[in-house]
């Protein structure tokens, strides 16, 4: 097969690119972004800058996974238990998140990314709605990559949301299936996470798509997110693509 290149990664990475079985890559990386305070707080900086540095792996990861061709991207951006930070912390994450967007939509439009939100609206503040509202109309046609910013999300409400949705359109318990509760997800047709990131050495799904990852591989670094670079990316393909999913089965 013809050797190719890869935006974002050096021709070394590219080699090892190249000796994946492409054709078995995750539809859908799913990341729990952790260890950023972490990582400010080891070099005597204050914990917004951790989030700062944040960005740069937000950024390499739209381009590693844009040029890989994995088509869903889903970051866990905040929490619906971040409201629980310092308020100070809090303001200045809204407020990254939102300048981010702005200043990046053109070139996400550019690269064919589809920017969605996912999460509970209220308690935003109303200009970063309008940012992610912006952001969702101007992509909505693009389908190289779908990126899902989780913002005030968590799995529990989701589904809570869910439930509420059914019941107000007047499901009926008894005939009521998985498929309605997957319909009722805040983004009913994405495909189910293949495999979840987690940074910063931790092993917990801190309520992060409880239902859509219940077969999702579970993959942890001991990295910071600022540090996540290719190395672990990479790795994390590598290991995702050695395990067997069974769904509950046996293999054959
Ligand atoms: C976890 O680190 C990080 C977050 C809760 C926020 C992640 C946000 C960014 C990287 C900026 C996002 C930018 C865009 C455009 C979405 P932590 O603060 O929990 O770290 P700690 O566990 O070491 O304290």
């Amino acid at each position: 097969m013809a050797e190719l290149e890869y935006d974002g990664f050096t021709p070394e990475e590219a080699a090892v690119i190249n000796r994946l079985d492409r054709s078995r890559l995750p539809r859908h990386l799913a990341v729990i972004m952790d260890g950023n305070g972490r990582w400010a707080t080891q070099r005597s900086l204050p914990r917004v800058l951790g989030h700062h540095a944040g960005v740069e792996t937000v950024r390499f990861m739209i381009t590693a996974c844009h040029s890989l061709g994995i088509p869903y991207l889903t970051l866990y951006s905040f929490s619906t238990e971040n409201w629980k930070r310092p308020e100070a912390e809090v303001q200045a994450l809204m407020a990254l998140i939102e300048g981010q967007l702005r200043n990046e939509l053109v070139t996400m439009d550019r690269k064919g990314v589809y920017v969605r939100h996912l999460g509970r609206r209220e308690g935003l503040p109303d200009s970063l709605l309008q940012t992610l509202d912006d952001c969702e109309a101007q992509t909505r046609h693009n389908t190289a990559l779908t990126l899902s910013f989780a913002i005030n999300y968590s799995g529990r409400a989701e589904l809570l949301d869910a439930v509420k949705r059914l019941a107000r359109a007047g499901h009926d318990a008894a005939s009521l299936t998985e498929e309605d509760i997957t319909g009722a997800m805040y983004l009913p047709a994405h495909p189910d996470p293949d495999l979840v990131i987690r940074t910063a050495g931790e092993m917990r799904m801190s309520n992060f798509m409880l239902w859509e990852a219940a077969y999702a591989e579970f993959w942890s670094t001991p990295a910071f997110w600022p540090e996540f670079r290719a190395p672990q990316l990479l790795a994390a393909l590598e290991e995702y693509l050695r395990r067997t999913r069974k769904y509950g089965g046996v293999t054959s």
